[in-house]
């Protein structure tokens, strides 16, 4: 009864895992990537605002123009892209559909992508309902899970149509080097392929070196397809608001097909999100200090424990302790854990091959939550530990 591309298309382990733990109040839940901070207080006041001044009909298919124009700000701002909000920016239903969107305008059937292994679940299943072939690029350990130009480049083939890039990595925090992105510039153009910047943790960078944003990049300016997601930087993962910004023939494909699919985003949203853009960034700065102070705490927790050895994280809110001592795999051992601890995380096969040997730990959570957590870990893990 169902088409071979549904079928393509694996329920995540983390849904898994979550269903498992879903309205147990007795877990300490380390899982999902979601903020522990609630909507800064001026953007809901926006949204309340919106409904009371009528936006409340359908807009422009790519959003309304106010709000890609706010965008532009943003891009400008904070990323260094100049887009032309009337043709080169959308308004999206979250990151997620911007990915998905963007591999259903580039990629034809047969086409390869090649994408960071471990990465984010939805990558690999974006590029499988566009017919895409998934070729996963290891992000390492050794290298503090960046991307590396010259493992891209060995992946490259003559049918490559796309490299899925995501600095700060989910799941493994890693940051890629800005000489890494200049090199991955520089093949784009030499093998001629595209670029998916998933820039979802943008703002969520701990070292003293800034940024360099792909899309930022005149020379590939015209293959570079950059989203951005307000559902981590504002706490608005509810709200399901995102925007993109890439190539007029991109965005313009994008905006066509967003047309029969979605319309558009919630107008509301979209109201919130201009207001969360032009507003004051305060609340970003005391998310982003609040996470700093977290990581460190689960960095040097994770590491007094035996057998365990965790890289520490340069971005996002997840670090992603190597736990192959234990000589299980991640799934059986992220079982054992929540079985006999209470302790939930996510194994690294989640996240696709290269996450064996890895568990995912979310620390977007109460400070108290992560201290319980590793007080627990650090006397369960060291009695199952092989001698
Ligand atoms: C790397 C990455 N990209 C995109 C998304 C999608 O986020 P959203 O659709 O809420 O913007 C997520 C969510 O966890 C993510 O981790």
């Amino acid at each position: 009864m169902l088409a071979n591309r549904t079928n393509d298309v694996p329920a995540s382990g983390i849904r898994k895992v979550f269903n498992k733990i879903v309205g147990r109040s007795d877990i300490l839940d380390l899982t999902v990537g979601l903020p522990d901070f609630d909507t800064p207080q001026y953007i809901k006041e926006a949204a309340k605002r919106a409904i009371d001044e009528g936006y409340t009909r359908y807009t422009h298919n790519a959003g309304y123009i106010e709000t890609r124009e706010a965008m532009a700000v943003k891009l400008k701002r904070d990323n260094n892209i100049d887009a032309n909000p009337e043709t080169e920016i959308m308004m999206t239903v979250g990151g997620m559909e911007a990915l998905l969107l963007t591999n259903l305008v580039l990629v034809n059937p047969g086409d390869e992508v090649i994408y960071p292994d471990p990465g984010f679940v939805s990558h690999y299943s974006h590029i499988k309902l566009a017919g895409g072939i998934t070729v996963p690029v290891q992000l390492r350990k050794e290298n503090g899970f960046g991307i590396l130009a010259e493992d891209v480049e060995k992946s490259i083939t003559d049918k490559t149509k796309l490299l899925v890039l995501n600095s700060p990595n989910n799941p493994t925090g890693g940051v890629t080097a800005n000489e890494e992105m200049k090199k991955i510039a520089d093949l784009a153009v030499e093998y001629d392929f595209n670029i998916l910047a998933d820039e979802a943790y943008e703002q969520f960078t701990y070292g003293d070196q800034k940024p360099l944003f792909i899309g930022s990049l005149p020379e590939i300016k015209d293959r570079v397809v950059s989203l951005f997601s307000l559902s981590k930087t504002y706490a608005m993962t509810g709200w399901r608001i995102g925007t993109v910004s890439g190539p007029e023939n991109v965005i313009g494909s994008m905006t066509r097909l967003q047309e029969h699919v979605l319309a558009m985003p919630t107008s509301i949203s979209q109201k919130a999100a201009e207001a969360a853009v032009l507003g004051s960034q305060y609340s970003v700065r005391e998310m982003l200090d609040t996470f700093r102070k977290r990581r460190d705490i689960i960095t040097r927790g994770l590491n007094q424990i035996e057998g365990v050895d965790a890289l520490e994280p340069g971005g996002a809110f997840y670090i992603f302790p190597d736990i192959s001592e234990f000589g299980l795999t991640s799934e059986k051992l992220a079982e054992r854990i929540l079985d006999e601890t209470k302790v939930a995380t996510i194994h690294g096969s989640a996240f696709g091959e290269y996450g064996e040997g890895f568990l995912r730990i979310c620390y977007a959570v109460s400070t108290e939550r992560i201290e319980k957590a590793l007080q627990i870990l650090d006397q369960y893990l060291p009695k199952i530990l092989p001698k």
